[in-house]
């Protein structure tokens, strides 16, 4: 008989920054696989960056390679407001680590033949080992918004309302973008590992319905409750709409 699946493993943390240290260990542990290691952006990782530019600086992680979830379309690596200047800027290291090979940048170009060849890079050096990821406040992960189907791989996605509500304060005094190159939910599931952090009252509704909710396209999160090897990372605020005591 097949092992039954394992559920996610929910941890609730006092805050943001006691996460910083499961976080760290979790890459440290899949840097010794072979394989990348998917980043993710946005405010929830804000406090891992200095520790990991601190990581990396010691040289504690020598062989590892990076890659991360999604770019904005046309954002190129220096365009502020992007998903790679993002990481640069927030982790420095990074910088020095896509010029020799090991930080594999999301394209910002979308045409199908780039992106092809973006999830082939992937592949030919282990696929992805451990990925981290936040998630929207509408049941989001990367940019694959409510009603994508399970099972893409790297495509254009057009943004949700709410989406760019949130990313508005990123881009001031312009408008937020309309498009992203996105990480499908069908290349996250490869993912031999998932680390998903959430922080504050404005995830909670997400996270009930990632945890307890139906599993399909309509909270695109759900897919976690498939996927066998999960670590969930909540603070109280996130996790206070469960109905399961953790
Ligand atoms: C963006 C990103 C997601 C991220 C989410 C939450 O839309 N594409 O990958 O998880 O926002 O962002 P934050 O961490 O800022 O709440």
């Amino acid at each position: 008989m097949a092992e039954p699946m394992a559920a996610p493993e929910v941890q609730v943390v006092a805050d943001p920054a006691a996460a910083v240290p499961l976080l760290l260990d979790a890459l440290r542990t899949a840097a010794r696989e072979r394989g990348w290691l998917g980043l993710a952006t946005g405010a929830t990782f804000a406090g891992l960056w200095p520790a990991l530019a601190a990581e990396l600086a010691a040289g504690r992680l020598p062989q590892a390679q990076f890659t991360h979830l999604d770019e904005y379309l046309g954002f190129a690596p220096q365009s502020a407001g992007g998903m790679v200047h993002e990481l640069f800027t927030a982790c420095p290291p990074f910088a020095a680590l896509w010029r020799a090979g090991r930080f594999l940048p999301v394209p910002h170009d979308g045409s199908p033949a780039v992106l092809a060849q973006h999830e082939a890079a992937l592949q030919a050096q282990g696929g992805v080992a451990l990925q981290l990821l936040g998630i929207g406040r509408n049941g989001h992960l990367a940019f694959n918004e409510p009603g994508t189907r399970f099972g893409t791989g790297f495509h254009v996605a057009a943004l949700a309302e709410t989406t760019r509500a949130d990313a508005r304060p990123r881009f001031r005094p312009g408008e937020p973008p309309t498009h992203a190159v996105t990480s499908g939910l069908g290349t996250i599931a490869a993912a031999r590992r998932l680390f998903l952090c959430a922080f504050g009252a404005g995830k909670a509704a997400a996270v009930r319905a990632m945890l307890e909710g139906p599993v399909g396209p309509e909270c695109p999160a759900s897919l976690v409750q498939r996927h066998g090897r999960v670590v969930v990372v909540l603070d109280a605020a996130a996790a206070a709409s469960l109905a399961r005591v953790r």
